[in-house]
């Protein structure tokens, strides 16, 4: 099962739009409904407006239809792990602590993680206008 997103994450990071940092990036995510999309990391100039591959995948599945991811993997070159920003993004949409995160490297080594793993303490505001999740 999750070999199809591995496979995708593969083909997402040849779409990679990276001149600036020469790191292609690919993610797949899959959906709680079984929805699977894909991103690459897109660079800008301007670096700061740069974007990352897990962003660009999770963001166009939340435009599509919203919902929860529930696993997802992510390719590069030697499977490095997603950047703090990602992780806050993944954190807002994420289905359960225990979601997959596949980290797989260009000679198709992997790693297995939690989202927990990654991210174990992922800030949860307590301010009114953040009180509880937004259900999506
Ligand atoms: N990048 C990602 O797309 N995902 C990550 O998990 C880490 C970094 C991108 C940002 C930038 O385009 C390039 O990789 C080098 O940092």
């Amino acid at each position: 099962m999750s070999e199809d997103l591995i496979a995708k994450a593969l083909a997402a990071r040849a779409q990679a739009y990276a001149p600036y940092s020469q790191y292609q990036v690919g993610a797949a995510v899959r959906m709680a409904d079984g929805r699977v999309g894909t991103g690459s990391n897109i660079e800008n100039i301007s670096f700061g407006a740069s974007v990352c591959a897990e962003r660009v995948a999770l963001w166009t599945l939340i435009h599509a239809q919203g919902g929860r991811w529930t696993e997802m993997a992510v390719a590069t070159e030697d499977g490095g792990t997603p950047c703090g920003e990602c992780l806050a993004v993944m954190a807002e949409f994420v289905s359960d602590p225990e979601a997959v995160v596949w980290m797989v490297a260009e000679d198709g080594n992997r790693t297995k993680f939690t989202f927990k793993d990654l991210m174990p303490h992922a800030f949860q505001s307590r301010a009114p206008f953040t009180q509880g999740r937004i259900n999506l």
